[in-house]
């Protein structure tokens, strides 16, 4: 029982050790609140949003950057262009390569 609450702890450790050498994207995403609509890793909790974990850095930086500029404007781009006006071209590549790594 003791060996196994142990063992226990010994996880939780290992798990908050992770999180403290995290990547500055996965800082960022939380940060920028992109945790709210796309989830905290990259799934996301509602249709209407879509997923982006593990999808190709190349297209996740594009599209995030087609959506800033307006060049990609749909009915639902809208409800991303003010946040990620507020996110810089340096900080989207570190976000992208986060998530392609998801
Ligand atoms: C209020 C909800 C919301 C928030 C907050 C939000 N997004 Fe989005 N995101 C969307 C919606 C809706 C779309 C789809 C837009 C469209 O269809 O053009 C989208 C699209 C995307 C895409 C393109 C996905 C694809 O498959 O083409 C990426 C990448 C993305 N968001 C990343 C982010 C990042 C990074 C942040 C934080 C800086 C963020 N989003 C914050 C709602 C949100």
């Amino acid at each position: 029982m003791k060996l196994r609450f142990l063992a226990g702890m010994f996880m939780l450790l290992s798990l908050s050790l992770g999180s403290v050498q995290a990547d500055e994207g996965a800082d960022l995403y939380q940060a920028k609140g992109c945790v709210t609509c796309h989830g905290a890793a990259g799934i996301s909790p509602a249709p209407i949003w879509p997923n982006v974990a593990g999808q190709h850095k190349q297209y996740l930086v594009a599209q995030m950057k087609d959506i800033k500029t307006g060049k990609r404007n749909n009915g639902m781009s809208v409800t991303m262009q003010a946040i990620i006006a507020a996110v810089s071209d340096e900080e989207i590549e570190k976000i992208a390569d986060w998530l392609s790594k998801l």
